[in-house]
């Protein structure tokens, strides 16, 4: 039998709409709409559709979203005073600095001057700290939005052998210690692993975020295995595809997210969800 699909297009609609209804109400009580501040530097093309995606997101949650786009050429010294007058702003709830940044701006100095309870990407390494110490506030909302995607298998982690593939700071190290705070037996995979598959096999849950194409081979899942998919890599045909060879792994899997629709539109929406969290934070 093929594997369960985890739709993330209607679970992050679900989030979004639960959002909505939330901040409808704060409205209601004659309270302001959150707000997330969006921070755009350059003209690299995927940048640029991120952004639009997560002001439009915005739009359906009911947040204000307030847009800061520069040019290639806008200085670090110009991009750390705006973030600084975000950090002081009243009306601003949230900070996000879309990445990569120029190669001329340091973003871990960026990331450092985000004001940790405005950090709804959950970079700042108090946050990451907090996530390590198993006491989070703002997370990371790739691996925050796949373990969402794990609680709708109705699968408890606990106990499960997990491996992540991937241990970029963004996806692999952060999902890792989300799944390390669900008690799952946790083995993080990198480019330096001997035998990835016989580790692929052994694992109940397998979540790739490598960013090549097809790379995790359907002999290599466990039967039965949950398989997030955090890829998003472009063919050559133009289509988009994951890390994971979906037709092959849906074969043997018990539940698998589909790309385009499965870890992607989840980050998104629990964007908007750290944006709210945020905002009830400062202003309860
Ligand atoms: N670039 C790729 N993914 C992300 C993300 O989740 N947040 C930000 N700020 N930049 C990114």
């Amino acid at each position: 039998m093929p594997a369960q699909l985890l739709d993330g297009k209607q679970i992050s609609e679900q989030q979004i709409q639960a959002i909505r209804s939330r901040v409808e109400q704060r409205l209601a009580e004659g309270r302001r709409a959150p707000a997330l501040a969006v921070v755009l530097i350059g003209d690299d093309p995927a940048s640029a559709v991120y952004v639009r995606n997560k002001k439009l997101a915005c739009e359906r949650a009911g947040i204000r979203s307030v847009s800061f786009e520069y040019p290639a050429s806008f200085s670090e010294a110009a991009l750390i005073e705006l973030v600084q007058q975000l950090n002081q702003d009243p009306e601003i709830d949230g900070i996000l600095v879309q990445l990569p940044l120029p190669d001329h701006i340091d973003p871990e100095l960026i990331i450092e001057t985000i004001n940790p309870h405005k950090d709804v990407d959950g970079f700042h390494p108090y946050n990451f700290g907090r996530l390590a110490l198993k006491m989070p506030l703002l997370r990371p909302c790739t691996p925050f939005g796949a373990m969402t995607l794990l609680q709708h298998t109705g699968v408890d982690p606990a106990g499960l052998d997990a491996v992540v593939i991937g241990a970029s700071n963004i996806v692999g190290r952060p999902m890792a210690l989300e799944l390390l705070m669900a008690r799952a037996t946790v083995t993080v995979c990198h480019s330096k692993t001997r035998q990835l598959a016989d580790k692929v096999r052994s694992a109940d849950i397998v979540v790739a975020g490598v960013g090549r194409p097809n790379f995790v081979q359907g002999d290599w899942i466990k039967p039965g295995a949950i398989v997030i998919d955090i890829g998003i890599n472009r063919l050559p045909n133009g289509r988009l595809c994951g890390d994971v060879d979906f037709e092959a792994a849906r074969q043997v899997a018990g539940w698998i997210t589909p790309v385009p629709g499965g870890a992607g539109p989840m980050t998104i929406s629990t964007l908007m969800h750290n944006t709210l969290e945020a905002h009830l934070a400062l202003y309860p």
